[in-house]
């Protein structure tokens, strides 16, 4: 098996349903924090991380998605000729190499552990990474670049691991920690979506995984388990309990949920703020609504 982990797998294929009636038609990867879609900042940390091969896993009504990824040569021409330099260096920076990309359809909503599944032929007998787009991790370094380090220490199966309050136990992968080492923590089992009664902590699983090809073999034999779906927190947790290499890892960083609205509104008053042309004017909007709110009440 290689040691270097060259290949990421975006699960993509989603329906999006929690931000219906937009979704209706653009696919929620597509949806902007300011001015760069969701999968742009995935795509910018996998390759911030040394990821070369983009694998998508996408399904029916995501056509926006390879578009997106398509060169845009008329554009550039019209705004060489408008002398519009910041805005073709934006575009320019969201070019990928032909065949860097890759697209494979899941045929059926089976789950996150079916799309997975789904890219097996491409990942062959490698370590890969999996980035859910869905959450945005804001940090100096990378959340796959530190665990891409993490990985060439430990090696094993890596997930990002961050506590999260009780009452949203139930909306993650949960682990049951073996011994923890302060950043990370070897991991006995995992539970996909627990009760927080049944819960064996609240170290949740983030949406990035740093995975060996075993898995894969995992995925392939796996029943359906939480939401009558495939889940990829099932066969990581078989890989803990039999082999033992499994590992939080708990990342520097902030982390947006932008799969949930508020965590999205959250997101985008963020990066706005992170954004010199922005900041200002953001701010006192966002100071004047507050106290015009609070005189209200
Ligand atoms: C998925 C995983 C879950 C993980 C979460 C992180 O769930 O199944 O284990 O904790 O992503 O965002 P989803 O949010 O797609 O339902």
């Amino acid at each position: 098996m290689k040691n270097k982990v060259t290949k990421a797998i975006f699960p993509v294929a989603g329906l999006g349903t929690r931000f219906l009636p937009a979704t209706k038609s653009i696919p929620k990867e597509i949806m902007t924090l300011v001015d760069r879609p969701l999968i742009q900042y995935a795509i910018d940390e996998a390759r911030e991380a040394g990821i070369r091969e983009f694998i998508f896993v996408t399904a029916k009504g995501k056509g926006a998605l390879e578009d997106y990824f398509d060169a845009a040569p008329e554009l550039e021409k019209t705004l060489r000729k408008k002398k519009k330099t910041e805005l073709l260096q934006a575009l320019k920076a969201t070019d990928m190499d032909s065949g860097a990309i890759a697209y494979i359809r899941q045929r059926e909503p089976l789950g996150l552990g079916h799309a997975v599944w789904c890219a097996r032929r491409l990942i062959g007998d490698e370590p890969f990474a999996v980035i859910l787009p869905d959450d945005v991790i804001a940090a100096e370094k990378s959340c796959l670049s530190q665990m891409v380090e993490q990985y060439a220490e430990t090696r094993g199966n890596i997930v990002a691991a961050m506590e999260v309050a009780p009452h949203e136990v139930s909306s993650y992968g949960i682990l049951d920690p073996k011994e923890d080492m302060g950043k990370l923590v070897s991991v006995r089992d995992m539970a996909e979506k627990p009760d927080l009664a049944d819960a064996p902590s609240n170290l949740a699983v983030i949406g990035r995984y740093i995975l060996e090809p075993n898995v894969l073999n995992r995925l392939h034999d796996l029943k359906r388990g939480s939401g009558d779906e495939i889940q990829l927190t099932d066969a990581i947790a078989a890989e803990a309990r039999e082999n033992g290499d499994v590992y939080g890892y708990r990342f520097d960083g902030q982390r947006y949920d932008c799969g949930s609205k508020i965590g999205y509104l959250k997101a985008t008053i963020a990066f706005g703020l992170a954004r010199d042309d922005l900041r200002d004017e953001l701010s006192d909007f966002l100071n004047r609504t507050v106290s015009t709110r609070q005189a209200a009440e």
